[in-house]
């Protein structure tokens, strides 16, 4: 089956990223594809030390024992990675930023194997746009990430909503966050 990895960065359970994650996955789910939505924040992962062991050991896994370790291979086997977020102080938040760069110990001797996923970004903000936000600097971050990465669709979506709940009112992005669904769903 071919799944799409989502990873939720905000810390609210209910919160805004977390409507537009599950969003997504009943796009998703409804075109009989599979979803499994990864809350970071509830996950115990550490941020790397660039201590290069990945780098150097024969399996070329990470030394630390955290649950990057099952997120490994769940990258791996994923056809599709979304990576999803609030803006905090115009950037994505930091619970993202610990697997994004974690992501590191997938390099090195092994290459690249992450070229030919689907990628995607979602990113929500109370500023009103994306320079007011500062979410500009998300976007360019991820989309800077998946052209290295060689990542097909690469499409980022973001929108305005501040409390918890106000992303129903968003409707465009509401509607967005579907159209990225079924775009997902064409590439499969
Ligand atoms: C610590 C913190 C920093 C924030 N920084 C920004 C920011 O730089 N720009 C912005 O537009 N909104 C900022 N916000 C607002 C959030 O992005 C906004 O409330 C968003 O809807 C939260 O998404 P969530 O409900 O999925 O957690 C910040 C919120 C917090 C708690």
């Amino acid at each position: 089956m071919n799944t799409i990895l989502i990873f939720n960065g905000s810390p609210r359970k209910k919160g805004n990223t977390a409507v537009l994650c599950d969003s997504l996955a009943e796009v998703i789910k409804n075109r009989n594809g599979k979803t499994e939505i990864l809350t970071l924040n509830s996950l115990n992962i550490n941020p790397c030390r660039a201590c290069d062991s990945c780098m150097r050991n024969k399996d070329g896994m990470c030394v630390q024992e955290d649950d990057m370790k099952d997120i490994y291979g769940k990258i791996l086997d994923a056809h599709g990675l979304v990576f999803a977020a609030p803006i905090y102080w115009f950037m994505y938040s930091a619970q993202l930023k610990l697997v994004i760069d974690r992501m590191y110990a997938l390099f090195g001797m092994k290459g690249n194997p992450l070229g030919g996923k689907i990628m995607a970004g979602i990113l929500v903000y109370g500023g009103s746009d994306e320079h007011d936000s500062g979410a500009i600097n998300a976007i360019n971050a991820l989309k800077t990430m998946f052209n290295y990465l060689g990542g097909e669709i690469k499409e980022i979506i973001h929108g305005t909503a501040m409390d918890i709940g106000d992303i129903r009112k968003n409707k465009i992005l509401m509607n967005k966050v579907k159209e990225l669904g079924i775009k997902i769903m064409q590439k499969l």
